[in-house]
């Protein structure tokens, strides 16, 4: 008597992350090696789900697209199927069942979930529906809880670095201040680790606020003592002592309405008016999450889509995969809802940077 393959839904939701194709391609493989799995790609994340579109993920499917940028699959950071708009301006509706349907008639066993924490909050709410669901930590922003690191993370703070590394030798020749300002949302990890990377004289985070009057004096400081130019590497969430982040856009039909931006060119006209320093900002922007992962970012995604496929072979369900201490295992997937692991001021890094020299601003 023959039994069926297990039928495994994988889908990437969110921002899309370096590395997102070296889990698609490590759960496809994974799966096809140990046999008795089938896997479907569900298109553009939970949208896909509610429009029931998905194809098969072969062999063919996933070959060489381990250092492809981007997710073959398509991905959507608007989607919440508990809270979607059919059209633009109409009245969100909960669509749940829509998706719990689909699911069931494709015979899915499993979901496999890619995302962030807004992707994790979705796969939770299934998970207490009745699908089983495994989650698979991504974000550049490196603010997932429960796992040491995600992936895309080191991809996004090495084209930091770069980024400053070159800035480094225009401000020196210019005389000026110059500021690199860095995706991370609510959380400095990638302004921390480039800035640290490539010797920022100053490092400003979301979570500890900044003083511009000791900004300007670290930076009138590095005059004083014959540097004629500075770095600043800014998070685009960070925000002066009692003051607000800068926000560059709202959209209040998406699930995520906010988006943060434009601090570094506030923090530069700061400078300009109070020092004379001449200073420019770089918004590094969607360069930080495009083009192929790190070989550190494909090894942990293959890590994690390896693990997702043991997981669901155990038969487990309503975990999310982790790194912790070095080593891979997985933690209950609604411990992680709506939250955030951000930068401590107790951060050992945030202590070396200081031991440095370098500014944070407060
Ligand atoms: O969460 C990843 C991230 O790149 C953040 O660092 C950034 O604030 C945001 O997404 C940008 O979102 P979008 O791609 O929708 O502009």
């Amino acid at each position: 008597m023959s039994t069926r393959p297990r039928r495994i839904g994988l889908l990437t939701g969110g921002g899309d992350c370096p590395g997102l194709n070296a889990v698609i391609r490590a759960v496809a493989k994974s799966a096809l090696h140990r046999g008795g799995f089938e896997v479907l790609g569900i298109e553009d994340g939970f949208q896909g789900l509610i429009e029931d579109r998905m194809r098969p993920l072969g062999d063919e499917a996933v070959s060489n697209i381990l250092t492809l940028g981007g997710t073959i699959l398509g991905t959507n950071n608007r989607c919440d199927p508990r809270r979607h708009f059919a059209t633009r301006g109409a009245e969100p509706c909960d669509v749940s069942s829509r998706v719990v349907e689909n699911v069931r008639r494709r015979g899915i066993d499993a979901l496999i979930v890619i995302g962030g924490d807004g992707t994790m909050s979705v796969a939770a709410h299934f998970q207490r529906l009745g699908l089983p669901c495994i989650g698979v930590p991504k974000t550049i922003d490196n603010d997932l809880p429960g796992t040491d690191v995600t992936f895309g993370f080191a991809t996004a703070a090495s084209i930091a670095s770069e980024a400053l590394d070159r800035i480094h030798t225009t401000a020196e020749s210019h005389h000026r201040a110059m500021i690199v300002e860095v995706m991370g949302r609510n959380a400095g990890w990638i302004a921390l680790h480039a800035g640290i990377a490539s010797g920022a004289d100053v490092i400003l985070l979301p979570e500890i606020p900044f003083d511009i009057a000791k900004v300007c004096a670290a930076v009138e400081e590095r005059s004083r003592r014959g540097k004629r130019f500075s770095i600043l590497c800014v998070s685009e969430g960070a925000s002066p002592v009692g003051g607000a982040q800068v926000v560059s856009r709202v959209d209040p039909t998406s699930v995520d309405p906010i988006r943060l931006g434009g601090v570094g060119q506030r923090v530069a006209e700061a400078i300009e008016s109070r020092t004379g320093i001449e200073t420019r900002t770089t918004v590094l922007g969607h360069v930080q999450r495009g083009g192929t992962p790190v070989p550190a970012d494909r090894v942990l995604a293959t890590q994690f889509g390896s693990a997702a496929i043991e997981l669901v072979a155990r038969g487990g369900s309503g975990r999310l995969v982790v790194l912790r201490g070095g080593l891979i295992g997985d933690i209950d997937l609604a411990g992680v809802e709506n939250k955030q692991r951000l930068v401590t001021r107790d951060h050992p890094l945030v202590a070396v940077a200081r031991d440095v020299g370098t500014s944070m601003g407060d």
